[in-house]
């Protein structure tokens, strides 16, 4: 064996096994068993810490991190604002600066544990510079993550000359999945078109779909239905994503509830991006004001698959954030009211094997045969992960150790303090 990591609390879908040893050969996790005795390379004693498959980041526009205030800064932090500064940028950028910014955030996020991203690449620009960009990135930071870029049009596809040219342009260049923007669009009859296009596309191409799907505080923004009858009119189940869906904060209850029966059946995945919707909806409501999330506990409820993206991090719409996946699951755990026990583990969930099922990753996971994908977290449980926020002391990509992080110390009048429970 290459690597053997000794006396961990692994992290499965339900219940944790305690006190496994893991073994690594290669890229591939080799063995999950009490007492592997193997010789290893080398030997990490967890000491019953928490095991984890990498931490999964569902959605984020890496073409637009660490963007913040360069144009200039957004003083009413609206989307709106957002999005006027957005535009003023983005033709003065460079593919060399574009990269060199995601670089960074990249890292943010592996070191916190993140071994997979789904990045969305703004491709309403001649030049394809987000495409191009993330492309060559996605190849040149194999070695750390594993990157799935999205053909996102920020401006829509259907509502000016050019959109669906530059959607397949930067389909061409090698994004992976096929984004869209339907409430965005001029009229409903210009959005469901573009609805179309998207799943057409895909159908095409064999490619998957993730949507920024009803992202507005409007009632009335109803594209998932549209999404979900096309998902089932054309087979494409899990493959499909939709993002956002914060109107459905909005629906009336009968909607909503009938609503989220169909997303269940059609297996379509949702993706909720607590950083962001927080931030930006509702803006023009007085009190009380909305929550901007979409009904998370409700849909899970409804045994629909939903995930977790960052969404932003340092741009025009979110001046904050340091790609802390488990923050962002905090949040939604918040914001969402998720504080059952076991609702707790699943907000754990939506960042991990959630959003793996979200993303179509296959061999994900704590188990034998899986890629060696991992996380050893400075925590015992899914739910100390959540309150302390521990190091993730060692990431592990494909069987290498790409991360390590030194826990912090703290002391109070000399006696080190001791952030569990104890007894
Ligand atoms: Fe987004």
């Amino acid at each position: 064996m290459d690597i053997i990591l000794k006396n961990a609390n692994v992290a499965h879908r339900d219940e944790p096994v305690r006190n496994a040893d893991i073994a690594i050969k290669g890229e591939t996790i080799a063995a999950v068993e009490a007492n592997i005795t193997a010789e290893a390379g080398q030997t990490i004693d967890c000491g019953g810490r928490l095991v984890s498959g990498s931490l999964i980041d569902a959605h984020v526009h890496l073409d637009a991190v660490l963007a913040a205030g360069l144009e200039r800064d957004n003083q009413s932090g609206t989307l709106h604002e957002g999005i006027e500064i957005w535009t003023d940028f983005k033709p003065k950028r460079t593919v060399e600066a574009i990269k060199e910014r995601a670089r960074r955030a990249i890292d943010w996020e592996v070191a916190q544990g993140a071994g997979f991203i789904r990045t969305h690449a703004d491709v309403c620009d001649d030049a394809q510079l987000s495409t191009q960009a993330l492309v060559e990135l996605r190849d040149e930071l194999r070695d750390r993550v594993d990157i799935q870029i999205v053909a996102f049009p920020q401006v829509g596809i259907k509502s000016f000359p050019g959109g669906e040219k530059q959607m397949r342009d930067s389909l061409d260049m090698g994004a992976d999945v096929v984004g869209g923007i339907p409430h965005n669009e001029v009229t409903r009859e210009a959005g469901h078109a573009s609805v179309m296009f998207i799943f057409d596309e895909a159908e095409k191409r064999g490619l998957k779909i993730d949507v920024h799907c009803d992202e507005v505080d409007d009632s009335h923004a109803r594209f998932l239905e549209v999404m979900v009858e096309q998902t089932f009119q054309r087979g494409m189940g899990a493959s499909v994503t939709a993002s956002h869906c914060v109107a459905m904060h909005s629906y009336n209850n009968a909607y909503a509830y009938r609503l989220m029966g169909w997303v269940a059946r059609s297996e379509l995945n949702v993706t909720a991006n607590p950083f962001d919707n927080i931030i930006l909806q509702a803006r023009e409501d007085s009190y009380p004001k909305r929550r901007g999330m979409t009904r998370v506990k409700e849909l899970l409820q409804a045994g629909v698959n939903v995930g977790i993206g960052h969404d932003s991090i340092m741009d025009p719409w979110y001046p904050l954030g340091r790609g802390d996946m488990v923050d962002a699951a905090s949040l939604a755990l918040h914001v969402c009211q998720m504080s059952g026990v076991e609702e707790i583990d699943t907000c754990f969930d939506m960042i991990t094997w959630r959003n793996a099922q979200n993303l179509g990753l296959e061999n994900y996971g704590v188990a034998s045969g899986a890629q060696a994908d991992l996380v050893i977290f400075d925590a015992a449980s899914k739910a100390d992960v959540l309150r302390i926020n521990p190091a993730c002391t060692h990431v592990f990509k494909r069987g290498q150790l790409v991360s390590e992080t030194k826990p912090a110390e703290s002391t109070v009048m000399g006696g080190r303090v001791d952030f569990t429970r104890g007894n």
